[in-house]
């Protein structure tokens, strides 16, 4: 098939679109309106046809069209999508820019990103001066950095002094959502118009399980009973693809793996209803996972197979499949939480809410009606499941974007423009962090320290780590280190226990290679190991590392080190020196971005945090140092992992020396003191009285005693 004969058919396909019908009104609404929010069922063709809308109308003359994901996987596969239809290579005139990974140039007119890369953007540039259109897409998935995006967008667009500033020519702001809260959305911009696209949608019948109910939180066992169900479909139901939903990578790879496993006995003469039928495709897809396998997902399957994708959460809107007929829902997704228990925000497995059900429910209705098996009960339902997702702004960890916000001269934090206003106390939480990372002063001021915080894409704490070492002239440690925390697992756990066993060897050895039980060291020696092998491929391979992973590692590594460069290059940089023992540079560096992630060995086994919550912390089994536990007293960590236990995971051993004056910092600031100091009409007066009665009731150190 020739080149135009495909993509002829492509537009012939966007033509059938429900967005299509509206393509002149909605251009001219954007050309028309500073602030446009634009509603219409996913899969009406919101992402992938206005950008181009606008790109045809000529709203690239003069600047670029941005848009928003708040996923990573959906700006690429979108971007990918566009740039077909376009007949364009990707990265030239369309393209995408995610953490870590930019594929964009001179050229690129349309540019899809992550809503975390365009907060960077403003950051460098706060009027934006290089876009014509700006299009926040997703609204409606309420992510922290799409929220913040919103406040910062109406603040400085709806004043018209800011708005003209450092541009010669007017920007438009367009705000995509499925269908929720746009009243809401209209109200928070000033009432703008709202541009709805009518879609129809067919009807789709939910049933609910008897297997899964409030009590299965904790297990997983509902992998089994969604794969049974999927089963079930395949044989008993009339042709049309199967979606699956479920939670995470391991979890999906397990599924696909019984799925493959049980299908193989189908015969396909006696066992399925429809004998149109004659095979199953099974297709994962998860955030990480690699760009051309996720390409897949998108294309029918061969003539007589019925499709069976198992995804996560990315499914319900930011990405559409044609052709799903049958939704399976397993009634859980994987959220990140601000744990209050262990003061952190971690990843956990909880259950969706109601309107996220029918949301799923819903993508079996978009071109005839379909069917929706759900594997919880309907007590579940009522009593385990909340009527609404909270937005990720009332649930997790402000530090990041509130030091965003102060870089972009927003020192007033709490009365900031929220769509929905997060807890005064969490604001007060991050403003404490960035107080003891020295990111901002005791007046909630901006440091010198924080100015280069800001621009490392990475947790606060671990960017302290990094510049710590830099300024030391160690970067060389703790770049590699950062990089492979910022990118997926990287060792392989075999499913088969023998191979288990072998694979758990070999990292033993490479936690041995390193010289000192310690996880970030062995993270060091493995990014090490592999880059000086002649072989890198060939040696993930014998050692059980996701070459895949350290690929991305190694990338990462490199742009972390040419942000540093930059810093380094441009600003009075900080230079200090060491003069401790050469082999204790790695941890003594760790310290002052893992301080707030101290533990102390109480009893047995069991640890406890220093940062005020005293939580009980169990070693996780993953770590070099598990089953050493008797022979340390402090350690920092990585994270934690909260299941009947609390683990903790990437473990360092430290001295408490190391972080004896750090530790005070934890409990120096009360976050409600604090709150004053969040508003910028704090007087200097109240300030120095403020102050003073601080370094009153300042206490004497944790603790006199040195354990190790
Ligand atoms: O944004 P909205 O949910 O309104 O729709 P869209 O993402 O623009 O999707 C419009 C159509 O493009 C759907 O039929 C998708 O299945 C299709 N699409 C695709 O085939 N491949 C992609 N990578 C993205 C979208
Ligand atoms: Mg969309």
């Amino acid at each position: 098939m020739s080149k135009s004969t495909r993509w002829e058919s492509k537009d012939n396909e966007s033509k059938h679109l429900p967005i299509y019908q509206h393509k002149t009104k909605l251009v001219q609404a954007v050309r028309d309106n500073t602030f446009l929010v634009v509603t219409g069922e996913t899969g009406s063709g919101k992402t992938t046809q206005l950008p181009q809308y606008l790109y045809q109308a000529g709203f690239c003359k003069d600047g670029k069209i941005g848009i928003t994901q708040p996923r990573r996987v959906a700006a690429i596969t979108v971007a990918q999508r566009v740039a077909q239809e376009m007949q364009c290579t990707l990265g030239r005139d369309v393209g995408y820019q995610v953490r870590f990974d930019d594929c964009t140039s001179q050229d690129t007119a349309v540019k899809y990103m992550t809503d975390g890369c365009l907060l960077r953007e403003i950051l460098a540039d706060p009027g934006l001066s290089q876009y014509s259109v700006v299009i926040l897409d997703e609204v409606h998935e309420r992510s922290l950095n799409t929220d913040i995006l919103l406040g910062l967008l109406k603040k400085i667009f709806t004043n018209p002094a800011k708005a003209t500033k450092g541009r010669s020519f007017p920007l438009k702001v367009v705000v995509m959502s499925a269908t929720l809260e746009t009243d809401k959305l209209s109200a928070f911009l000033g009432d703008c118009l709202v541009f709805a696209i009518p879609g129809r949608t067919f009807p789709v019948t939910c049933t609910f399980g008897s297997a899964v109910g409030p009590k299965d939180i904790e297990s997983t066992g509902y992998v089994k009973e969604v794969v049974k169900m999927a089963l079930d479909v395949h044989t008993s139901e009339m042709a049309g693809d199967i979606l699956v939903f479920l939670t995470g990578q391991s979890e999906i790879e397990r599924a696909c793996d019984l799925l493959y496993e049980k299908a193989e006995s189908i015969d396909y003469r006696y066992d399925v209803q429809d004998q149109t039928v004659e095979g199953l495709l099974i297709l994962p897809l998860y955030g990480s996972m690699p760009t051309d396998q996720q390409r897949q997902i998108f294309q029918p399957p061969p003539p007589k197979i019925r499709k069976c994708v198992v995804a996560t959460n990315i499914a319900a809107t930011s990405l559409t499949i044609n052709g799903i007929k049958y939704i399976i829902d397993s009634g859980f997704v994987k959220q990140l939480n601000h744990n209050s228990r262990v003061g952190m925000d971690i990843l956990e497995v909880v259950p969706i809410s109601k309107s996220e059900a029918q949301q799923r429910a819903g993508r079996a209705g978009r071109t005839s009606a379909g069917k929706c098996f759900r594997i919880y009960t309907k007590e579940f339902w009522e009593k385990s499941m909340p009527e609404y997702t909270v937005p990720e702004i009332q649930r997790t960890s402000l530090t990041a974007v509130i030091l965003t916000l102060k870089c972009l001269g927003v020192h007033d934090v709490i009365r900031f423009p929220y769509l929905d206003c997060p807890e005064e106390r969490f604001i007060l939480e991050a403003l404490k962090q960035l107080y003891q990372f020295d990111a901002i002063d005791r007046r909630g001021r901006v440091t010198r320290l924080g100015e280069l915080m800001v621009e490392f894409p990475l947790h606060p704490g671990l960017t302290r780590a990094v510049l710590k070492a830099a300024s030391l002239g160690c970067q060389d440690l703790l770049l590699p280190v950062a990089a492979m925390l910022s990118v997926e697992n990287i060792l392989i756990r075999p499913g088969h226990p023998e191979k288990q066993k072998e694979a758990d060897k070999k990292h033993r050895g490479l936690a041995n290679k390193s010289g000192s039980m310690n996880d970030f060291a062995t993270l060091l020696s493995v990014f090490q190991s592999c880059k000086s092998s002649d072989r890198p491929s060939v040696w993930c391979k014998e050692n059980w590392i996701h070459w895949r992973a350290l690929k991305s590692a190694f990338s990462v590594e490199t742009q972390l080190r040419e942000i540093l460069l930059r810093l380094q290059q441009k600003r009075d940089f900080p230079v200090e020196t060491f003069d401790g023992n050469k082999s204790e540079l790695l941890r003594r560096c760790l310290c002052t971005g893992y301080f707030t992630n101290v533990a102390r060995r109480s009893v047995g086994k069991v640890f406890c945090t220093m940062d005020g919550h005293g939580s009980m912390v169990h070693i996780h089994p993953s770590s070099s140092l598990f089953d050493q536990e008797a022979e340390l007293n402090w350690v920092i960590f990585h994270d934690v992992l909260v299941t009947s236990r609390v683990y903790i995971r990437t473990v360092c051993p430290i001295r408490y020396e190391w972080v004896k004056d750090l530790l005070p910092k934890l409990h120096e600031v009360d976050v409600y003191e604090l709150s004053s100091v969040a508003r910028e009409e704090v007087t200097d007066e109240e300030m120095i009285k403020w102050e003073n009665r601080e370094a009153a009731k300042r206490q004497p150190e944790v603790s006199t005693e040195d354990v190790t």
